[in-house]
C-alpha cells in the first residue's frame, strides 16, 4: 500500500494534524491519511464515513492546508451545522487555516468576506446549504467562487436529503 511508505506529503500532513489537534504525539487514525492522500496527491474525490469524533473534519482541514501550500484555491465547506463549528474553526485557525463563514446571521460581514476572498486570504469558506441555494448568492457570488475553488467539502452529508431540492455541484470530499 503506497500510503504506508514514507512520503513528504505524509510528513507534512502529520505535522499539520499535530498542530490541529494540539498534540505533538498525535498520529493518524486508521484511514485518515488515506483520505488526505486521495485528496491532495491524487486530487481525487473521497467519501469518508466514520463515527462522530473520529477526525473527519481533521481530514479536510489538513488537506486544505496542504492543497493551499501547492497553490490551490480556497476550500468551500458546505455544512448545515456551522453554528456548532466554532470550536473547530478556532482549532483550524491555530493550525494556520483561515476559515470564515457566510450564512444568514452574518450578512453584515459578507462584503468583508468577499474582499478577503478576492485577496486570497481565506483558506476555508464555510457556507450553509441555505446560503448555497440562495438565488442571489448563486447568481452573484457562487460563479466567481467556483472558478477558484480548490476543494469542495460536503460535511454532514447524511443531511442532504433534508435540503429539499438543493442541487449541489461536484463533491470532492464528503463526510457523514
Ligand atoms: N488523528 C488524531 N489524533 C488525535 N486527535 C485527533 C485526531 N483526529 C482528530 N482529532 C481530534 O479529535 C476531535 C474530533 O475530530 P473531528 O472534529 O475532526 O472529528 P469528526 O469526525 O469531524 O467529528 P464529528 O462527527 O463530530 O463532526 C478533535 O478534537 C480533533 O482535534
Ligand atoms: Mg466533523
Amino acid at each position: 500500500m503506497t500510503s504506508a511508505a514514507p512520503s513528504a506529503t505524509r510528513d507534512a500532513a502529520r505535522a499539520a494534524l499535530r498542530e490541529l489537534v494540539g498534540r505533538a504525539d498525535a498520529d493518524f487514525h486508521d484511514g485518515q491519511y488515506e483520505a488526505i492522500e486521495a485528496l491532495v496527491e491524487g486530487r481525487r474525490r473521497a467519501l469518508v464515513v466514520q463515527r462522530t469524533g473520529w477526525g473527519k473534519s481533521a481530514v479536510y482541514f489538513v488537506a486544505t492546508l496542504l492543497l493551499r501550500r501547492e497553490g490551490a484555491g480556497p476550500t468551500v465547506l458546505v455544512s448545515p451545522l456551522l453554528a456548532l463549528m466554532r470550536d473547530q474553526i478556532a482549532a483550524a485557525e491555530r493550525a494556520g487555516v483561515r476559515a470564515v463563514a457566510i450564512n444568514s446571521t452574518n450578512a453584515h460581514e459578507w462584503t468583508d468576506v468577499l474582499a478577503r476572498l478576492d485577496r486570497d486570504e481565506v483558506d476555508v469558506l464555510l457556507v450553509s446549504p441555505e446560503r448555497l441555494n440562495n438565488p442571489a448568492f448563486r447568481e452573484q457570488q457562487l460563479p466567481a467562487l467556483v472558478r477558484r475553488i480548490g476543494m469542495l467539502v460536503v460535511d454532514e452529508a447524511h443531511c442532504i436529503s433534508d435540503w429539499g431540492t438543493t442541487s449541489v455541484p461536484t463533491t470532492d470530499a464528503c463526510e457523514t
